[in-house]
This record gives C-alpha cells, sequence and structure tokens, in this order.
C-alpha cells in the first residue's frame, strides 16, 4: 500500500477569504497531526484563466504567511511554491497525453471559468486539472483535502493515474516500481495512487453572504459577498450584519435548515469555526432569531480570524523569513519530484 501523504495546494490569486480558510487551511492544520503533509502556492494555476498579474511573487508570500498564521509547521511538513519544482509542469505534460480532451471538456470549472468564448480561453484553462493531478502525483499523495467544488477535479486525477497504471502495467511490473494497491475488491499493482479527497466537516461548501446558491469566491464583485482573511473586526461584524438571511428564526433541529441556504450556511460557518457539528449549534441556538445569532457569529469569526490575521502582518514584514521557507520547502519538494519524474520517465521509456 501507498504511505498515506497528504497534497494541497491554493492559488496565489485575490484575497483569501472564509471559503478557502474552512474549506481547506484550517483542514491543513488539523490533518498535520496525523500525517505528512505538502502544502502548495500553486502559481502556475494562477496564470491560467489570466496571464498578466500585479504582483504574484507577493500574493506568493501571502498566501505562504497564510499558511503559517493560521498554524502550518513548515519545518515538520512541506511548504512551498509550485514553479520552483520544475516536476510539477513536467509530469503535466505526461498526463496532458494520458488525459482525454473529451475529460477536460467536462470540467465544470472550466465552463465557468472560460464562459462563453470558450474557444478563447488559454489552453491552460482547459488542462488545469491536469496540472492539478500532476501536483498531487508528483509527489504521489494519497490525500487532498479541498473544498467541495474541487471533487470532480479529483476523480479526473483518479483516472489519470488508472489510466496511466494500466496503460503502463507492462512496464511497471517489469521495472518493479509499483506498489500493490487494492481497487474496489481488486488487487492491483501501480505506479500511482487513486488518491482521495477530504471533503467533510460541517462547511465544505461556504456560500456567498448575499446569495445562498452561489459559493463564497475570490471573483465575486461583491465585497459583502465573502469574509476575507485580512478583514478586520468591524468589518467582518459589517458583513455578518447584513448577511442575506429569511425572516425566520433558527430552527430546532438540523432538518429545519433546509431550503433556507443562507440560514445553514452560517449555522455551517459557526460550526466549522468552532470545530463542532451542525447539530450542535442548532441545539444551542434554536428558536432564537439572527439579531441574537449573527452578534455570537461575529464574535466567534473574529476570535479565530484576528490572531491570523495579526500574525500574518507580522509575518509580511520580513518576507526574507517567507522566501526562506518556500526556498528550502522547494528544496525537499524537488527531492521527492525528482525521484517520481525519474521513475516515470523509466517506466515510459524516456
Ligand atoms: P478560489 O476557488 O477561491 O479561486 P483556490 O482555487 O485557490 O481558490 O482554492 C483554494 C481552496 O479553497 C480549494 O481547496 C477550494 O476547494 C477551497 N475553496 C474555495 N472556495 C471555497 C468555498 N466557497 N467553500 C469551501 N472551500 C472553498
Ligand atoms: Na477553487
Amino acid at each position: 500500500e501507498f504511505k498515506p501523504l497528504v497534497f494541497s495546494g491554493v492559488q496565489p490569486t485575490g484575497n483569501l477569504h472564509l471559503g478557502n480558510y474552512l474549506g481547506a487551511i484550517r483542514k491543513f492544520v488539523a490533518l498535520q497531526e496525523s500525517h505528512d503533509c505538502i502544502y502548495c502556492v500553486v502559481d502556475l494555476h494562477a496564470i491560467t484563466a489570466q496571464l498578466v498579474h500585479d504582483d504574484l511573487a507577493g500574493h506568493t508570500r501571502a498566501i505562504t504567511a497564510a499558511f503559517l498564521a493560521s498554524g502550518i509547521d513548515p519545518k515538520a511538513h512541506i511548504v512551498f511554491n509550485q514553479s520552483r519544482v520544475s516536476g510539477h509542469a513536467e509530469l503535466a505534460w505526461i498526463f496532458n497525453c494520458v488525459a482525454r480532451i473529451g475529460w477536460m471538456n467536462r470540467m465544470t470549472q472550466f465552463k465557468d471559468k472560460a464562459g462563453k468564448d470558450r474557444e478563447n480561453a488559454s489552453l491552460g484553462l482547459l488542462a488545469y486539472p491536469s496540472l492539478m493531478a500532476a501536483d498531487i502525483l508528483v509527489y504521489r499523495a494519497t490525500h487532498v483535502p479541498v473544498g467541495d467544488d474541487q471533487k470532480q477535479h479529483l476523480e479526473l486525477t483518479r483516472d489519470i493515474a488508472q489510466k496511466f497504471n494500466i496503460d503502463f502495467s507492462q512496464r511497471i511490473a517489469e521495472t518493479g516500481l509499483g506498489v500493490d494497491m487494492l481497487v474496489g475488491e481488486e488487487r492491483v499493482n501501480g505506479y500511482f495512487p487513486l488518491t482521495e479527497p477530504l471533503i467533510g466537516g460541517p462547511a465544505p461548501r461556504v456560500m456567498s453572504l448575499r446569495d445562498g446558491t452561489k459559493k463564497m469566491s475570490k471573483s465575486d464583485v461583491s465585497d459583502l459577498s465573502r469574509i476575507n482573511l485580512t478583514d478586520d473586526a468591524d468589518t467582518i461584524a459589517k458583513k455578518i450584519r447584513k448577511a442575506k438571511t429569511d425572516p425566520e428564526p433558527l430552527p430546532g433541529d438540523v432538518e429545519g435548515l433546509e431550503g433556507r441556504a443562507e440560514a445553514d450556511n452560517l449555522v455551517g460557518i459557526y460550526a466549522a469555526l468552532s470545530d463542532t457539528t451542525r447539530e450542535a449549534v442548532i441545539s444551542e441556538f434554536a428558536g432564537q432569531q439572527f439579531s441574537a445569532f449573527k452578534p455570537a457569529l461575529t464574535e466567534l469569526a473574529v476570535s479565530v480570524m484576528s490572531p491570523i490575521n495579526d500574525e500574518m502582518r507580522r509575518l509580511l514584514e520580513s518576507p526574507d523569513h517567507i522566501d526562506d521557507v518556500l526556498r528550502d520547502g522547494g528544496e525537499r519538494a524537488a527531492e521527492i519530484a525528482g525521484q517520481t519524474m525519474k521513475d516515470v520517465k523509466d517506466i515510459i521509456g524516456l
């Protein structure tokens, strides 16, 4: 069996928001206790939707600072930015030849991001999931903590791993580079693991504060729709006060949240921020008005986020330290990725 290893990435585009924090970073922190983890600022992904950026390196440092400020330990684990390790782009090319165009065309994120003028989207945007598969599989990672929006890309990552394992099964056997693993009921020998997403928790998809049908996103034009990791206490308070809700009080049980997307979202956020369940939150606030729940949520959000915010600011005052973390992490990541690329070339016969 493959040794358990966690990999995940965050793009250095725009401000990190509560969705990124609860869907991804807070899980990254928790997994450090039980797993070896590799956390990556995926700067090569950032140029797929928009090629020219003002300050990509600055954003990369800011995301790194957010990782560290949230409690990720860059000595016990690996923190780096993607473009430092050539294996990501190199394996992505090979995966571009493994994956089929039809697989990419089916990706809902591509359809969303490309919009109506699909012919004019970058080829990189179409191939984004192939690079994401390479990010994960160049470390032969077994688990990927992500938000619910990334589920389809993780399925594609497994499809790529499986096709590679099958297409090269003979070479994998000859080289002895494979690992025995269970696929369904069957014991097979493959080079890449079939990576599992880690999506659960009470807020796998944090929704916009202005519209319960849309996910909270960096690209939403309304700044009131999201809480940024860098928002101060007054801004957090204002955004929660203005968050859309319905006129009913909180229900007596979680079933009562059905069909109430905005209420459900706020309860999920509260549960995730306090490491508890929706059930526990509902039993605490059953029957209360949002005018009582919102200040409690604000207090909780501020108490979790403002120490992170302060620490992020402190870290960003010494960019050299952040660059050292990325350099050191990049060197350790490159060692693992280099071995994988050596194996892959051997298997393919390059
Ligand atoms: P974004 O989706 O905001 O552009 P990224 O693509 O860099 O950001 O995603 C970073 C991580 O944050 C991913 O694991 C993604 O699934 C997670 N994530 C993004 N938005 C949300 C959300 N609204 N709810 C939960 N997780 C989210
Ligand atoms: Na995303």
